[in-house]
């Protein structure tokens, strides 16, 4: 199981102080050395996503990690003209699309490939074109998987946020709603992923999704590392994945 950490919030810090002086000698923290320690915890990708609106990564973010970082770079991205023009020019190693609206604070559902096919179609061509290979974010729905393998979309990353927010039979009912969707995209020879509100105490019940290969983590990193340093807060997730011998 890879581990892809999800460094958005370290930029949303900087710009809650710094989004009007990012040229200033002094903004912290910086991006590329979180990356870093999200490297040296072992981390197997760094995701970053920038939005429309650049309210936390910034263009020259993405680019200072992809020249700096020896790992896999996977670019989060709202699914418009304007995006793809800037993946085209970052060329990420991963490229996955997000629903996005301006007013949510993180990614709250997932995007509706079913009903977007025509646009999402091209989209992806060119992304995959360009050498990027492209994931779409979505919610466990069999309609939405059929539909991101009929676009032509390798991978998918399904959307754990309900399963993370419930216990109980409500998060058994979660459980299996990720494990249908996550068996009908492997039989459709969809690579299959899994991120959103992934957490050290809710690991085990995720290891009951079948075909799961990478988990994007972000908000439960970033709260760690406040404790006890980013390096080590990944280090001690990859240790607990390791440890369920996923
Ligand atoms: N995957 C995607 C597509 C996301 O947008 C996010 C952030 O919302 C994550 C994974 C990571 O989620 P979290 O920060 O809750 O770990």
């Amino acid at each position: 199981m890879l581990l892809g950490v999800n460094i958005d919030h370290v930029a949303t810090l900087r710009q809650a102080r710094y989004a009007t002086m990012l040229q200033a000698h002094n903004t912290e923290p910086d991006i590329v050395t979180a990356a870093q320690a999200a490297l040296a915890g072992g981390a197997d990708s760094i995701t970053l996503h920038v939005r429309e609106d650049r309210r936390h990564m910034q263009d020259a973010d993405a680019f200072a990690v992809k020249k700096q970082i020896p790992l896999p770079l996977n670019l989060e991205m709202g699914a418009t003209p304007a995006m793809l023009e800037f993946a085209l020019k970052l060329r990420p190693d991963y490229v996955c699309l997000v629903p996005e609206r301006r007013e949510e604070i993180t990614t709250e559902g997932g995007l509706d490939v079913a009903g977007n096919q025509e646009m999402l179609r091209p989209l992806v061509a060119a992304l995959m074109e360009n050498g990027s290979k492209v994931s779409m974010f979505i919610d466990p729905e069999e309609s939405q998987v059929r539909a991101s393998a009929a676009i032509g979309a390798p991978m998918i990353e399904l959307h754990t946020g309900c399963f993370a927010n419930t216990l109980g039979d409500a998060r058994a009912k979660e459980t299996a709603r990720l494990a249908a969707a996550a068996a009908l995209a492997h039989s459709l020879g969809t690579e299959v992923h899994a991120g959103h509100g992934i957490q050290l105490g809710n690991l085990e019940d995720l290891t009951q999704v079948p075909h799961l290969t990478e988990l994007n983590i972000g908000h439960t990193l970033i709260c760690r590392a406040i404790f006890c340093g980013l390096e080590a807060a990944v280090r001690e997730m990859k240790t607990a994945i390791n440890r369920l011998n996923w």
